[in-house]
């Protein structure tokens, strides 16, 4: 099929990759001309493990252009993949989603299904066909399609290669067969339902996991509380298949640019609707709190941050990203920052990002033995595996005090005990 993909972001080029992949002729387009001469050149502009490789391989049915007509005109199928930013109010900005719309209406020459990919508010699908029907430039038939995706940062190929659903919202035949002859060759399972519920699935999805991620942070704090050992805990909870071991690992709280964003958006959805949603509100102060949990345990050593030598390790939203977008990493530098500490940071890829919000204030280092050397405390927010097998006994040996505080438990209890460091990490106890 001759596919096109409007914004290159993750969600587009991910998707484009793999739609080449399944042999599929995709044309992405996206305004911002960089990152199209970037990809015309066989470079990704995002850091995603695999993706340049496969962009690579399928050159020959990929085409990167700025040109909507280009890309929209004789397409059969019209992937919108822009982003949509958060508001101040919480709302979703879908600015992007509009331009996009109105350039395809202006472009295509033929009968098309346009799917919505971008996460929207529900009801968003409609409104964009209804805009489109009536902007169309030539009298081609137009029916919108709101098809979610799952994909996760780091994972992007995998998760959309053998992702465990394809979400088809459609008010037509026509449409949910022409949508499944782009995912055929990706033998997934499909749920085929109306546009306003695949816009809720997508949601509900991504809030539901932030919602597990903070009851296990809750009761990560009360382990600690009454000496129980939350590894253990969700394991045993795990293996029941009714709860399911995933998003169950304890930390400092969900960051990166869905589960705070998307949380807050269903948050407006209800507010609009007269209805609080209570769980979900719940979850979010619970990810507040839990972020700077690190910083109140530091406080039960030292009386103040002010002239100490701080080293962070990992700074990215997760491992396998170089994205810091809501990080927990970067509200705890930030009340360092405030309270006087000297921070040197290190992070495999997450650097070059933070350079922008912090590009001064604090040292960047080129290895973790730099950042940890002499150093008063650390502090560990991401669990980048270098970090996992960093040897635990070099803490004791370069720092000048060997306080260790641990958001993603990376070490044994048992290793850290031997190499004599004070250790303190999430829901476990000492
Ligand atoms: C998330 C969803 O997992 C995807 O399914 C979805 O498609 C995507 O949002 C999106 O809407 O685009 P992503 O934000 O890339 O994907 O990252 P996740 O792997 O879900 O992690 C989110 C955060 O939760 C990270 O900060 C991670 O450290 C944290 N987390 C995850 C935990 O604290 N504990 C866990 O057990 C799992």
């Amino acid at each position: 099929m001759d596919i096109a993909v409007a914004g290159v972001g993750y969600v587009g080029l991910v998707t484009a990759a793999c739609l080449a992949e399944k042999g599929h002729k995709v044309a992405c387009v996206d305004v911002d001309v960089e990152k199209v001469v970037l990809l015309q050149r066989g470079k990704s502009p995002i850091y995603e493990p695999g993706l340049e490789e496969l962009i690579r391989k399928n050159r020959e049915r990929l085409l990167f252009t700025t040109d909507y007509a280009a890309a929209c005109r004789r397409a059969d199928v019209i992937i919108i993949a822009v982003g949509t930013p958060e508001e101040p109010d919480g709302s979703v900005n879908l600015r992007y989603v509009w331009e996009a719309a109105k350039q395809i209406a202006q472009t295509v020459e033929k009968d098309c299904v346009v799917a919505v990919k971008s996460t929207v508010p529900v009801g968003t699908s409609d409104q964009v066909e209804r805009w489109i029907y009536e902007h169309r430039k030539h009298p081609v038939h137009i029916e919108v399609v709101a098809n979610p995706e799952f994909l996760s940062q780091g994972t992007a190929i995998k998760d959309t290669l053998h992702a465990s659903r394809i979400v088809l919202g459609v008010e037509s035949p026509h449409a949910e067969k022409v949508m499944k002859e782009v995912y055929d060759p990706f033998y997934l399972p499909y749920v085929v339902t109306d546009r306003k519920s695949a816009e809720m699935v997508k949601y509900a999805s991504n809030v539901f996991l932030a919602l597990k991620i903070s009851y296990i942070n809750e009761i990560a704090n009360l382990c600690e509380m009454v000496g129980a050992n939350i590894e253990d805990v969700a394991e045993g909870m795990g293996m029941d298949p009714r709860i399911g071991s995933r998003f169950l690992r304890a930390g400092i709280g969900y960051g990166g640019s869905c589960f705070p964003k998307d949380t807050k958006a269903l948050r407006w959805l209800a507010d609009g609707c007269d209805y609080e949603l209570k769980t979900v509100q719940a979850a979010m102060e619970v990810n507040e709190s839990q972020k700077v949990k690190l910083i109140e345990k530091a406080r039960t050593y030292v009386s103040h941050f002010r002239g100490l030598e701080v080293a962070v390790l990992g700074l990215t939203f997760k491992p396998g990203t170089d994205d810091i977008r809501e990080a927990p990493s970067l509200a705890n530098i930030a009340v360092l920052l405030e309270e006087g500490a000297n921070v040197r940071v290190w992070d495999p890829v997450g650097m070059e990002n933070a350079k922008r919000v912090f590009p001064k204030e604090i040292t960047y280092c080129s290895t973790i033995e730099e950042a940890v050397a002499n150093a008063d405390i650390c502090f560990i927010f991401t669990e980048w595996p270098e970090i996992r097998q960093f040897d635990v006994r070099q803490y004791a040996n370069l720092m000048k005090t060997p306080l260790v505080l641990d958001g993603r438990n990376c070490y044994s209890l048992a290793s850290a005990r031997e190499a004599g460091i004070i250790y303190e990490s999430i829901g476990r106890k000492r």
